[in-house]
Parts: structure tokens; sequence; C-alpha cells
């Protein structure tokens, strides 16, 4: 018998609804997806500063942190139980690690919305089946797509931390929207025209939406 077998879910005895009732507001997860410089992290971090001084409960996670910690790179792990550790359990860029890395952000998300958090993602997350996927293990409305328009030329313009000059250059491998794909949300929840609009008038529409959904309550 293989241990998966063994492994039962366990009902927590605080249910989501107590945990909800407390915090006066719906757990959900508002996923961010756009290209590198679009403005994922600028919008998130603006609307968990506005949820935060409402009295909600928010938490954002971010591509370049969680890249850092639960979803780091081949080199940056170190195991005490092998050597090939880090080759196994670090995630890269390719199409297999993406899609890995946005299943972890995914589960970890579903967590947070349990327990009755608005958890907030930041990642490009470029395949529009990875996203799908993570959309279809939340309840129906739990799951908020956003996704951050900005024309590439405009993403490249502002390209604060210099990847796509390095992409371009042909330093970077596999760079969304250069030489890697990235799949625009069919039916999103939200665009957010980030080339045209500030990050504090987004953020205010994201909170129109949860208003009009009954997520928080004006
Ligand atoms: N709505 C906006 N209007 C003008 N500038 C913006 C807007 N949103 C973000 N920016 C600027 O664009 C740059 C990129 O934003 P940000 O880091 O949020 O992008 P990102 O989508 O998180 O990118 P990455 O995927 O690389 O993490 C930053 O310099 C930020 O100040
Ligand atoms: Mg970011």
């Amino acid at each position: 018998m293989s241990n998966d077998t063994n492994v039962t879910w366990h009902e927590s005895s605080v249910s989501r609804q107590m945990r909800e009732k407390r915090n006066g507001h719906k757990g959900c997860v508002i996923w961010f997806t756009g290209l590198s410089g679009s403005g994922k992290s600028t919008v998130a971090n603006t609307l968990d500063h506005k949820l935060y001084h409402a009295g909600y409960h928010s938490v954002v996670l971010d591509g370049d942190n969680v890249r850092h910690g639960l979803n780091a790179g081949p080199g940056m792990l170190k195991a005490t139980h092998g050597e090939e550790f880090s080759n196994r359990f670090g995630l890269g860029f390719s199409a297999i690690d993406r899609e890995e890395n946005i299943r972890r952000i995914g589960a970890v998300a579903d967590i947070f919305a349990r327990t009755g958090i608005i958890a907030l993602t930041a990642f490009i997350s470029p395949y529009r089946i990875d996203r799908d996927k993570v959309r279809n293990t939340l309840n129906p409305g739990e799951f908020i797509e956003v996704f951050v328009d900005a024309p590439l030329e405009v993403c490249e313009q502002r390209d604060p931390k210099g990847l796509y000059k390095k992409a371009r250059a042909g330093e970077i491998k596999g760079f969304t929207g250069i030489d890697d794909p990235y799949e625009e949300p069919l039916a999103p929840e939200l665009v957010l025209q980030s080339a045209t609009k500030t990050p504090d008038i987004l953020a205010d529409e994201i909170i129109s939406f949860l208003t009009d959904k009954g997520i928080i309550h004006a």
C-alpha cells in the first residue's frame, strides 16, 4: 500500500464560517496575471494597504518573494538528505517548473481563502491552463482573476528590473513576452488598464468589485 492512501483530510474544528464571521468578510483569492512590469505587485500592494486600513484581513503572495522561499530555484536550496534535492525540488522558469510554481501558490492561496483571508497573488502565471487549474480547486466565485493589461511596449519601457533589456540581449532565455508565451485570460473577472490608470484607481476598481460581490462590505 502506498503512503498516499494513508493520508486523509482532517476537518478543522474551527469552521470557515466561524472565521469569516469574526473577520467580517469572506475569504477569496485575487489572482493577478500579466506581463512582467504590467503592475501586478504594485496594484496588489496598493490594494493590500487599502484593505488593511479598512480593517480587512489580506495577504500578498508575490512572485519574487515566493521564489526566494517556498519555491526557491535550483541551487538556492540546501538539503541534508542528498545532493540531488535542489534539482528535484527547486523551480526555474521552464513550462513544467512554471506549472509547479503556480500549483504550489494556488495551494497556499487556497489555504488562506479557507481561513477567511483575502489572498492576493502577483505572478506572471503565463499559462491559461495553470490558472484554470487553480480556479477549479476553489469554490465558484472565490477565484477572482484580474488581468493586469499593459502593452508589451509599455512594460518594456518601464523595465524597473532591467529584465527586458537582458532578455533582448539574449542574457535571459525564455522571458515571457519576448521568447516565451503569455496567454491572456479569456474570461477574467476584471481587466485593469494599467498603462493608462494609476495603481490607486485600479485598486479602487477591485474594491468596488469585492463590494458588489458581497466579499467585503462598504
Ligand atoms: N498603473 C500604473 N501606472 C504607472 N506605472 C505603474 C503602474 N503600475 C505599475 N507601475 C510601474 O511599473 C513598474 C512595474 O510594476 P510592477 O513591479 O508592479 O510589475 P509586475 O507586474 O509585478 O512585474 P513582475 O512580473 O516583473 O514582478 C514599476 O516601476 C511600477 O512603479
Ligand atoms: Mg511583481
